[in-house]
C-alpha cells in the first residue's frame, strides 16, 4: 500500500479538520507509535477490515469488551430484537434486573449494583460512594493504574507521602486532586507508611488488580493481601477497578483469582465495564447492601444517568455474559491466550530478543524486557522505539495490537489456532528486524 492509495489517510485528514486529533479517544490517534490510524469499516469474529478493505487480526477487541469476537450471532440477535422494542425509555426495565441478577450471581462480593454508561462514570461514582459512606475525603490510587478520566483520578505522585498528587491533565485544579494520594504499585512498605500517616482519613484504596493500563502488571498476592488488611484495619474501603479484568480474566473476575490465594478475599466495591456491555456503552459499580444503600434515592450520595441501564446495551451485555458462562468457555479462552504468549515468547527467544509476558484468561501483556515489571517506573524502562518497530511490523502483516506499549491485549473466543499461528509467525519475522 503506497500513501497515495491508502484510504485511511484522507479519512484521517477529514477527521482531523473536525475532531481534535481526528479521534474521539486519544490513544486511537497512533500518537505514540506514529503513522495513520486504521479507520474500521466492519468487523467479524477475530477480524476487522479497514478503509482499504485490508483485514487485521484484532487483539484489541474494542479495548476489552469483545470477548466473544465481533458479531457473535446470539449477541446480534439479542441486540436486534431489543432495538425493535425501543432504544431508550428513561424508566426501569426487566432486563436491567436480569443483568443485575446475572452479574451478582457471578461476583458474590456484590449484593447490589448500579448500572451506568462508561467505566469513567462507574469509577468516579464509586469514589463518591466510598467518600459518602465513610465520611472521609482522601483516597489512594497507584501510579500506572487508570480509572477513567474523572478529575480527581488524573493524578501522578507528589514529592512524598506527605504531599498529595499533581494533576496530569490541564484543566484539573490542584484543589481537586488534593485528596488523592498516589503510591507505587506493589510497594508494601510505602503502602504501610501511607496508612500509618493518613489511614484514619482514607475513604478508599482504588486499584486495578491486574493492571492493564501499564501493559499487564499484576498486583502481587502479598500486596493485595496487605491492601485488604489495611483497609479493614483503618475502616477504608477497598475498591477493585475491574473495568478491564471483570469477566475477562475469569468468570468470577480478578477477585476470584486473588481469592484462590487469599482465603475469603473480597473487595468492598467493584467497578465494572467493558465485557458487561459486550461492546455497548454499559458499566457498573457494586458492593454490599449496607454501602450501596448510601446511593440516591435511598441515601445521600447522588448519582444518576439518562441512558443508565439502556435497554439495547443491557441486552448486549446479558447475551454476552450468557455465552461466557457456558461450561469450558474460560478454559478454552485461557488456553488460546496462553498459546499466543508462549508462541511469542518462543519466537522472541529464537531471535534473541529480550521478552517477558504474562496472561490471565483472555487478557495478555508483553514487554521487550527480560523480566516482567512490577510497577510503572519499571514499565517505563521499555524501549519505545523497539516497541514501535514491532507494532508497525505487525500492522504491516495484518496484526493489530494496541498502538501504545502501555496497553494490555485481548484474545477473544473467535481467535482460532490458525490466527495465533499466523500472529506468532509474523512476530518472528519482525523480531528478526529488532
Ligand atoms: C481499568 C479501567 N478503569 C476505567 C476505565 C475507563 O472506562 P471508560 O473508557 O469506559 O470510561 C478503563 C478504560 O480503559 C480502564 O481500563
Amino acid at each position: 500500500m503506497t500513501p497515495s492509495t491508502d484510504l485511511n489517510i484522507p479519512l484521517f485528514e477529514r477527521a482531523k479538520a473536525l475532531i481534535p486529533g481526528g479521534v474521539n479517544s486519544p490513544v486511537r490517534a497512533f500518537k505514540a507509535v506514529g503513522g495513520t490510524p486504521r479507520f474500521v469499516k466492519r468487523a467479524q469474529g477475530a477480524y476487522f477490515w479497514d478503509a482499504n478493505d485490508q483485514r487485521f487480526i484484532d487483539y484489541i477487541g474494542s479495548w476489552g469488551p469483545m470477548i466473544l469476537g465481533h458479531g457473535h450471532p446470539a449477541v446480534l440477535e439479542a441486540v436486534q430484537s431489543a432495538a425493535l422494542e425501543g432504544f431508550s425509555f428513561g424508566a426501569p426495565t426487566e432486563r436491567e434486573v436480569e443483568l443485575a441478577e446475572e452479574i451478582l450471581s457471578l461476583v458474590p462480593s456484590m449484593e447490589m449494583i448500579r448500572l451506568v454508561s462508561s467505566g469513567t462514570e462507574a469509577g468516579m461514582s464509586a469514589i463518591r460512594l466510598a467518600r459518602g459512606a465513610t465520611g472521609r475525603s482522601k483516597f489512594i490510587k497507584f501510579e500506572g493504574c487508570y480509572h477513567g478520566h474523572a478529575d480527581s483520578l488524573l493524578v501522578k505522585a507528589g514529592s512524598g507521602l506527605a504531599t498529595f498528587g499533581n494533576a496530569t491533565s490541564a484543566g484539573v485544579p490542584p484543589e481537586v486532586v488534593q485528596h488523592t494520594l498516589v503510591l507505587e504499585y506493589n510497594n508494601i512498605p510505602q503502602l504501610e507508611e501511607a496508612f500509618a500517616l493518613h489511614g484514619k482519613e482514607l475513604a478508599c484504596v482504588m486499584i486495578e488488580p491486574i493492571a492493564g493500563n501499564m501493559n499487564l502488571v499484576r498486583a502481587s498476592v502479598p500486596f493485595m493481601r496487605r491492601c485488604r488488611e489495611l483497609c479493614t484495619q483503618y475502616g477504608a474501603l477497598l475498591v477493585l477497578d475491574e473495568v478491564m479484568t471483570g469477566f475477562r480474566v475469569a468468570l468470577g473476575s480478578a477477585q476470584s483469582v486473588y481469592a484462590q490465594s487469599i482465603p475469603g478475599f473480597k473487595p468492598d466495591l467493584t467497578v465494572l465495564g467493558k465485557v458487561i456491555g459486550g461492546g455497548m456503552p454499559l458499566a457498573a459499580f457494586g458492593g454490599p447492601r449496607a454501602i450501596m444503600e448510601h446511593l440516591a434515592p435511598l441515601g445521600g450520595v447522588y448519582q444518576a444517568g439518562t441512558l443508565s441501564g439502556n435497554p439495547v446495551a443491557t441486552a448486549c451485555g446479558l447475551a454476552t455474559l450468557r455465552e461466557i458462562k457456558k461450561p469450558g468457555f474460560f478454559d478454552a479462552l485461557s488456553a488460546r491466550t496462553r498459546s499466543l504468549v508462549d508462541g511469542l515468547a518462543a519466537a522472541a527467544q529464537a531471535e534473541g530478543v529480550p521478552f517477558s509476558t504474562d496472561c490471565e484468561g483472555g487478557m495478555f501483556g508483553f514487554f521487550l524486557l527480560p523480566e516482567l515489571p512490577q510497577n510503572y517506573a519499571q514499565v517505563l524502562q521499555t524501549d519505545n522505539a523497539r516497541f514501535n518497530t514491532l507494532f508497525h511490523g505487525l500492522l504491516d502483516r495484518g496484526i493489530y495490537i494496541a498502538p501504545a506499549l502501555y496497553e494490555a491485549g485481548f484474545v477473544s473466543a473467535a481467535h482460532t489456532a490458525d490466527d495465533i499461528a499466523a500472529t506468532v509467525a509474523a512476530a518472528r519475522e519482525v523480531f528478526k528486524t529488532l
